[in-house]
């Protein structure tokens, strides 16, 4: 019975002789060891053996299970720091990873383009809602029901009584009437039309503009706007109002901007007219004063809403509106 027990560890020190590896080790820790390892089986048959020899052998095999223990430990840490050596070793020559990084869509930096230029002569920034009622997309900014001009927007309807907003002109009102004079607000959202082409999509941005105090007049609305155009290109951008129609501003004008497409020779994109709309604008209509009780003989003011989208396509040369919404990333990773 001992002699078992000493040819098992001698066994086990041969075996531990020849280990290479952690997985090596692993194996003859098992084998020696484990659950039902040699060792381990022979601590278990010890209550069969006749009752004399019980505590020698006991004692004995505890001793050998000890020895190799500690005979593996050392093992053990002969190996593991060679190991890990080999896992970390970084290859300096090898080219580093590189790291995927966004950016910002073509349009939201327009748009943020346009809220800063805004912003730095005296604008606040507010917001409203996509899912609009009738009343504040339409009703209260003097287009009576069965009015023709509200046939110039292909809405969306939600119900009979709720759109998604067809322009952002319902914060007109939202703001007044929340707010006395004076106001200077712009309003950046996303709005919807059932239209499409290289120059309409059926979602689109814009902001919105609106501007009420005591002798505000259609100067003060050339001005601004003028202003922000030359800034958001050029000083050169040639720019024109032309004599236009909303029920909520009178009187009233479009801004056109000329084709980049075509510098003003007429093209595809610009119907060959040479000129491209960016934004509706006029004077704010007085109905609009009544309906959220500011006193019209007092305050004038002026309201623009301009399209984000149709802005972009001139800044950046875009011959179709609709590239900006397909997510190629060809076209994307040139901004
Ligand atoms: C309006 O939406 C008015 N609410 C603008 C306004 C505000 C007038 C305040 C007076 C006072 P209009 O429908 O023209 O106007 O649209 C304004 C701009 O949105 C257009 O000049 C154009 O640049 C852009 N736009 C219109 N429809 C689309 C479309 N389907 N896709 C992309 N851009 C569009
Ligand atoms: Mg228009």
């Amino acid at each position: 019975m001992e002699k078992d027990l000493d040819q098992i560890y001698r066994q086990g020190l041969k075996e531990l002789d020849v280990v290479e590896n952690a997985d090596d080790l692993q194996d003859v820790s098992v084998r020696y060891l484990g659950r039902k390892g040699i060792l381990t089986q022979f601590l278990r048959n010890i209550s069969k053996l006749p009752v004399e020899q019980r505590p020698g052998a006991g004692k004995k095999a505890n001793e050998i299970k000890n020895l190799l223990e500690e005979r593996l430990r050392q093992a053990t840490e002969k190996i593991e720091p060679r190991d890990e050596a080999k896992d970390t070793a970084i290859d300096v020559s090898l080219p580093g990873r590189a790291v995927a990084c966004g950016a910002l869509h073509p349009i939201t930096q327009t748009n943020q383009q346009i809220c800063d230029i805004f912003s730095r002569i005296g604008f606040d920034i507010a917001e409203g809602p996509e899912v609009e009622s009738d009343y504040y997309n339409f009703e209260a900014l003097n287009f009576p029901k069965d009015h023709p001009a509200r046939d110039m927007q292909d809405t969306f309807f939600i119900t009979d009584d709720i759109v998604l907003r067809t322009h952002t002109s319902p914060n007109q009102i939202r703001t007044m009437e929340k707010t006395s004079p004076p106001v200077r607000i712009i309003v950046p959202g996303k709005v919807y039309r059932c239209d499409s082409d290289l120059t309409h999509t059926p979602m689109f941005h814009q902001v919105e503009g609106l501007l009420v105090d005591e002798d505000i007049s259609f100067g003060d609305l050339k001005g601004i706007l003028t202003t922000f155009i030359h800034q958001l290109f050029d000083e050169q951008t040639s720019l024109r109002f032309r004599p236009s129609f909303f029920p909520f501003t009178e009187p009233s004008a479009e801004v056109d901007i000329l084709c980049v497409i075509c510098r003003g020779k007429g093209c595809r994109v610009c119907s060959h007219t040479g000129w491209l709309e960016i934004l509706g604008s006029g004077m704010v209509h007085p109905a609009l004063y009544e309906n959220v009780g500011y006193d019209p003989d007092r305050f004038t003011g002026f309201a623009f809403g301009m399209g984000v989208d149709r802005i972009a396509m001139l800044k950046y040369g875009i011959d179709d509106i609709r590239k900006f919404f397909e997510n190629d990333m060809r076209f994307l990773r040139q901004f």
